[in-house]
């Protein structure tokens, strides 16, 4: 296309003005693009052909009691009911002693997988009988992270079958995701496999199904704490228990059931600076891992306590990547007084488990749409270009009416407008 040659090698103001000069964008758009880019220089030394800052809302979650710690969480995201959920399934678990979490180990995984292997047995004992050597290998590939206690801790050889292994390395890598760091002592492992062993390397890489990092939130409520509309408590606590059962045996329901608890964790991993489809990948895998996907959380009573668990991977660092250069991840950090990353996983795994239990018990008790709508009448109010001082004018208004959508609200504002112009 023209005007897009090399146009990674232009600056910044080069590339906008070459959107402008070749009549993709309007001279406004181009500005828009500009006052949007709050720190360009951070923008272009982090991606490509870098435009602007693209902008999502970020809010607080409050409420939060974990291991008897509270707890403010930032989190980043354009749904309207997800801090509100949060917020409210925290508190509903704060009345009940709040959220206790465990995790076993906090470790990655990687692979380097051989093709062409003919005798897979064979293969497979020879290197394990060369761990040490290999894991040598990985070590000298990343000292900084060996002096500061991490390291390779072990290998992992598994038959993947038509000619392919993978020799998987698990590695600590302390505070940090180490995306890069694994990397480069899989490399380091696969060149040693290679020139010693002779084998066909097909690629080194990390795995994002991070089963060595997982954590688990649980929490228990009193079901007489969940009455509500006239119904017991112990009749939502049951329906509760339902839908998450459904979660168990359905794949159309767990896909929704794992959303809603992706929606928390994803807005808090946001904040937080780590990479989200890391954590999405490893969510959705572990959701499958006995061959049918499921829901990552259970609900269940017991004697007279809702009894909620939620159990997944949870890959994240406090250091490396954009977090060390991102201010407001920095502000973010404050804000969730957590500095260590299995703090920060703990914290990730429990606005899961709020977020679920926001959105089961309002689908069991008042259905989703009434909270939902709530909140999106002020984006609907904003998407029919109310200003700041009608928007809650068209709230009010659209919250008197039994339905409410764009054409709606359109209405209601041109309404707004004309009284007001009478008025005048
Ligand atoms: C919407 O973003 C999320 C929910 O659909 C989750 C759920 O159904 O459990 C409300």
């Amino acid at each position: 296309m023209q005007g897009f040659e090399k146009y990674y090698r232009k600056t910044w103001s080069q590339r906008l003005d070459v959107l402008k000069q070749e009549n993709k964008l309007s001279k406004k758009q181009v500005e828009q693009l500009k006052q949007n880019a709050v720190t360009p220089v951070l923008g272009d030394t982090q991606i490509e052909n870098f435009l602007t800052q693209f902008q999502l809302p970020e809010g607080l979650a409050l409420n939060f009691v974990i291991d008897g710690k509270e707890y403010l969480i930032p989190m980043v995201i354009e749904e309207p009911s997800v801090v509100a959920g949060a917020s409210h399934g925290a508190a509903i678990v704060k009345k009940a002693g709040g959220f206790q979490t465990k995790s076993s180990q906090r470790a990655m995984r990687g692979q380097v997988v051989l093709e062409n292997v003919t005798d897979l047995a064979a293969t497979k004992k020879k290197i394990e009988e060369q761990e040490t050597e290999l894991l040598q290998a990985a070590a000298d590939a990343h000292p900084s992270i060996v002096k500061r206690g991490g390291g390779p801790l072990a290998l992992n050889v598994r038959i993947l079958g038509q000619g392919l292994l993978s020799v998987d390395l698990i590695i600590d890598t302390k505070e940090a995701m180490g995306a890069n760091m694994i990397n480069s002592m899989l490399e380091a492992v696969a060149d040693k496999l290679r020139t010693t062993g002779h084998y066909d390397v097909l690629m080194a890489i990390l795995s994002n199904y991070t089963t060595e990092c997982l954590v688990t939130a649980s929490c228990q409520i009193p079901v007489a704490n969940l009455a509500k509309n006239g119904l017991p408590g112990l009749k939502i606590a049951q329906k509760l228990a339902q839908a998450s059962r459904v979660a168990q045996v359905d794949p159309y329901r767990a896909a929704t059931h794992n959303k809603g608890i992706m929606n928390g964790i994803d807005a808090a991993v946001i904040a937080s600076g780590n990479d989200w489809r890391a954590m999405e990948a490893a969510a959705h895998a572990y959701a499958a891992r006995d061959g049918q996907y499921r829901g990552l959380s259970t609900w269940e009573v017991v004697g007279d306590q809702l009894e909620g668990e939620l159990c997944l991977p949870v890959p994240v660092g406090s250091v490396g990547g954009s977090i060390g250069i991102v201010p407001l991840v920095q502000v973010n950090s404050a804000l969730r007084a957590e500095k260590d990353a299995l703090g920060l996983e703990k914290i990730i795994a429990s606005v899961g488990l709020a977020q679920n239990l926001a959105a089961l018990y309002a689908l069991v008790t008042d259905g989703i749409q009434k909270g939902h709508m709530n909140l999106q009448m002020k984006s609907l109010a904003v998407s029919v270009g109310a200003k700041e001082d009608e928007i809650q004018q068209v709230v009010s208004a659209l919250q008197k009416l039994p339905q409410q959508d764009q054409a709606i609200a359109q209405h209601v504002l041109d309404e707004i407008r004309n009284e007001a112009s009478e008025n005048e």
